[in-house]
């Protein structure tokens, strides 16, 4: 972290995570709050650096993405965790965020999860402000529900909560990174923008007729995927898995305004995936996005891999990992 007077910088790292019990449907929208606890692994390879500096100098707040300067209107978000910060200092300084994506945002790969998390970690930092993981998670959680999670490395909970106000509503580590040694594989299908974001997608999936079969399922959904961590059960956890993700997209498909989140070539690594799932540790989730990503023990990982490269899709093959660090 660097400081002079006017000016006050630090650089951190939060890697994406990806929810086996998803967090999918909102009781405060302008809080972030989930209507269910969700749990998630984080994923080393998918990085998200980003640098904080508050200053006296400039007229407004900025976030700039791999250099391109995000419109105003849309850092909202940032904005509110930026106010955070501001009212716990009594300052009335900018907030400039520089922010580099290790992989492609708005495709489905959990980037608002990363983007939120170190961007959360290095505005705090650089602020001087010593949160511990818990009150980062709560920051982060302003920024982007899911980002709630990418505070902490390996398996992790974060708990609905009941306050209105959201200080119960944060995640916590269940298991670390080497609790279960696990591959896994991010297909990566498009880096396209994704057509409706989760935000509003959720939104939309309340009018859905199955809303309410929904939330009957995935108010259980948490405890199940972490009974299953915890069990190192993979058959359990593909169970949980699938189900999860599965019944996400078929509420995403019968909204008013249906949604499609899959390409061709999701639908071809999906069915890959649940055939070998019946023989071999393997399973698999996908996000509000087109891509996949495959879980598997280590001793199904050579097969695995040769089954996904024999569908001839990028593929970025990496560990359960994460959690947001300052680095500068
Ligand atoms: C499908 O965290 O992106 O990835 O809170 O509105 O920013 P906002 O939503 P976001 O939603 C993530 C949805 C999901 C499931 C999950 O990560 O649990």
């Amino acid at each position: 972290m660097n400081s002079t007077q006017h000016m006050h910088t630090a650089t951190a790292i939060a890697h994406a995570n990806i929810a086996i019990a998803k967090y999918w449907g909102k009781r405060d929208e302008q809080l972030n709050l989930p209507l269910f606890d969700s749990v998630a692994f984080g994923i080393n390879e998918l990085v998200t650096q980003t640098t904080a500096t508050w200053t006296d100098e400039a007229s407004e707040d900025a976030l700039f993405i791999d250099g391109w300067h995000v419109p105003p209107q849309r850092i909202e978000r940032m904005q509110r965790m930026m106010d955070i910060v501001r009212a716990r200092k009594g300052w009335t300084k900018k907030c400039l965020l520089h922010s580099h994506n290790a992989f492609a945002h708005s495709s489905g790969l959990a980037s608002s999860a990363s983007g939120a998390a170190a961007a959360a970690s290095a505005m705090s930092g650089a602020a001087g402000l010593d949160l511990s993981p818990t009150e980062l998670s709560v920051l982060a959680r302003h920024g982007s529900g899911s980002a709630a999670r990418s505070i902490h490395a390996g398996w992790t909970r974060w708990h609905a909560g009941t306050s209105p106000d959201g200080s119960d509503s944060y995640a916590v580590q269940f298991a670390p990174p080497d609790h279960w040694p696990l591959d896994v594989f991010v297909v990566q299908l498009s880096t396209a923008r994704k057509p409706v974001s989760s935000t509003e997608c959720m939104k939309q999936c309340e009018l859905s007729p199955f809303w309410q079969t929904y939330c009957a399922e995935a108010s259980a959904a948490a405890d199940i995927a972490q009974k299953a961590v915890m069990d190192r059960n993979f058959a359990s956890l593909t169970a949980a898995a699938h189900h999860n993700a599965m019944m996400l997209h078929a509420l995403v498909m019968s909204c008013p305004q249906p949604v499609c989140y899959f390409e061709p070539q999701t639908i071809a690594v999906i069915q890959k995936i649940f055939r070998m799932s019946t023989a071999i540790p393997v399973c698999c989730t996908i996000d509000a996005g087109p891509n996949v990503v495959v879980l598997c023990e280590e001793i199904a990982c050579p097969f695995v891999k040769n089954e996904i490269m024999a569908l001839d899709v990028p593929f970025i093959q990496t560990t359960i990992g994460g959690g947001a660090k300052i680095t500068a």
